[in-house]
């Protein structure tokens, strides 16, 4: 019956290769909600035997996510099985081992659990503040040490301040972009005929199995190194207390051990990137947007005082910042398409037949979009999420940045946290500007950005300078102190 019901509106197929040219390689969310225009919030595509959907609206989205025969994920051959990656709970099938995992993960991020790292948070930060007095133009490569830092320090004790913690990150980061780049439908040929694999490796160019054995050598050291650390940890005689540590303290480790290992790596792999990414899109704002920057600052003098640091608790009395905090997420969302979702089952949905196998996208960036609060949705603007300053306020991030159903991000509260903490603390000690060049122009309106699953602005150049003196030297002597306190991760699992 399902099979009668039209496919949803899509740029017309070619034979053979369906959509396969028309899919947009760069910006693609932004393609899509292009889109829009010709072929409303359903766009369908078929790349080869590939069903792909793409949902533009917040409604749609909202809707058809939080079915349960839209929670799977498509794995990607190449990514998923033959590097190994389809064992961590983000590209698990709706299966029991994702509900083992996700659960596992429940313990370390439910909004009770993260209050236990508050102070490693603030520690990192403050760590990354203090790297900026020293050395301002080094803010990229720092902000990637504090972030993963962060995630390291909840998941597997390492503390902020350690060596070891530079080894884990860079590894992180070259597999995040192998993982980046690969999660796009179609990335590897083998992903499109996954009997490609069969054939053999000595197959003159043939370079599936050289490029499956890197990936999976590479994830196999970036799970494990950290895992193994927390290992070591346990068995001296005062371990750092982290989430994977209280797992394999219970009574059922060691059958649980392999979900563990994935549930840790998971939230280590999925946390860090989406974390900077996100802080250095505000950068990029305050830089183009000096007023907004100003009245941010102004709002935390007044109520916190001249460059003092806020805590969390803080936070229902600096609304502009709260504000400021969902348009960084709403005007360049970090994941912009989601993770994909997969259809377990065959569907109708508003008189369209939705196949069984039909990657989903839910497109974030579409979603950001929302002209409701009459500010162009392409402009900087807190003001559009305050019912004081527009008549009707834009839709909330927080219901759709983090995705969708069961398959919501379940760092999302542990992230909202550290994106308070660095936003706050830049904006209460430093002046971020755009840097001029010896012509007196600056670059940032066309800074490039990372394609792939994530996005964030690549390279840019802006001037971070403390807003006095006195300031810098409070905020080194906070960060002297921290190195002469007593480390170790604060985690109250
Ligand atoms: C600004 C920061 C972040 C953003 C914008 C973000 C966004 C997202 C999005 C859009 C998804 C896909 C949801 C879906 O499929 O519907 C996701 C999944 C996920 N996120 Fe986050 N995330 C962030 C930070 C974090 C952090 C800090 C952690 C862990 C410490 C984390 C762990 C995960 C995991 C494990 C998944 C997979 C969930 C599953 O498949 O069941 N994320 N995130």
């Amino acid at each position: 019956m399902h099979q009668l019901n039209p496919l949803p509106p899509g740029p017309k197929q070619k034979p053979i290769v369906g959509n396969l040219f028309d899919m947009p390689l760069v910006d693609t969310a932004k393609a899509f909600a292009k889109w829009q225009g010709l072929y409303g919030d359903i766009i369908y595509l078929e790349a080869l035997d590939q069903r792909i959907m793409v949902l533009n609206s917040f409604e749609h989205a909202d809707e058809l996510l939080s079915r349960k025969s839209y929670s799977d994920r498509p794995v990607p051959m190449m990514l998923g099985e033959l590097m190994g990656l389809g064992q961590s709970f983000p590209l698990l099938r709706y299966c029991t081992a994702w509900k083992d995992q996700r659960k596992l993960s429940h313990l370390a991020l439910n909004p009770g659990a993260i209050k236990g790292y508050t102070s490693l948070q603030a520690e990192a930060v403050i760590l990354f503040l203090d790297s900026l007095v020293e050395n301002p133009s080094n803010f990229m490569s720092q902000l990637r040490l504090a972030s993963g830092r962060i995630v390291l320090s909840m998941t597997y004790g390492v503390p902020v301040k350690s060596p070891e913690s530079m080894n884990f990150i860079d590894e992180l980061e070259i597999m995040m972009e192998i993982i980046g780049k690969g999660m796009m439908p179609g990335a590897y040929l083998v992903d499109t005929f996954p009997w490609l694999r069969h054939i053999p490796s000595w197959v003159p160019f043939n370079n599936i199995h050289t490029i499956a054995t890197e990936g999976r050598t590479r994830l196999l050291r970036v799970i494990g190194l950290p895992f193994e650390y927390v290992k070591q940890q346990l068995a001296s005689s005062s371990p750092n207390a982290s989430f994977t540590a209280t797992c394999l303290q219970e009574e059922d480790a060691a059958d649980m051990e392999h979900h563990i290992r994935w549930a840790a790596g998971s939230m280590y792999g999925a946390g860090s990137e989406t974390t900077m990414g996100t802080i250095l899109t505000f950068i990029l704002a305050m830089a183009l947007y000096p007023d907004i920057q100003a009245k941010i600052r102004m709002e935390l003098d007044r109520v916190i005082g001249h460059g003092q640091l806020p805590t969390l608790d803080d936070r229902s009395r600096l609304p502009y910042v709260n504000a400021a905090i969902k348009e960084t997420m709403r005007w360049d969302p970090v994941v912009p398409l989601c993770l994909p979702h997969f259809t377990s089952k065959e569907d109708v949905y508003q008189g369209f037949r939705v196949a069984k196998g039909t990657i989903v996208f839910p497109n974030i960036w579409a979603i950001s979009r929302d002209n409701v609060s009459g500010i162009p949705p392409e402009e900087f603007a807190p003001e559009r999420f305050l019912d004081t300053c527009v008549e009707k306020t834009a839709l909330d991030p927080y219901s759709y940045a983090f995705g969708f159903g069961r398959r919501i991000c379940p760092g999302r509260f542990f992230a909202d946290n550290s994106i308070f903490l660095f936003v706050t603390g830049l904006v209460s000690n430093f002046v971020i500007s755009p840097a001029v060049g010896s012509d007196g122009k600056h670059s940032l309106l066309k800074v490039p950005f990372r394609q792939g699953l994530m996005r964030f602005p690549e390279s840019f150049q802006v001037s971070i300078l403390p807003r006095s003196e006195q300031l810098a030297a409070e905020l080194q002597a906070r960060a002297r102190e921290m190195s002469e306190s007593d480390d170790g991760c604060r985690s109250n699992l």
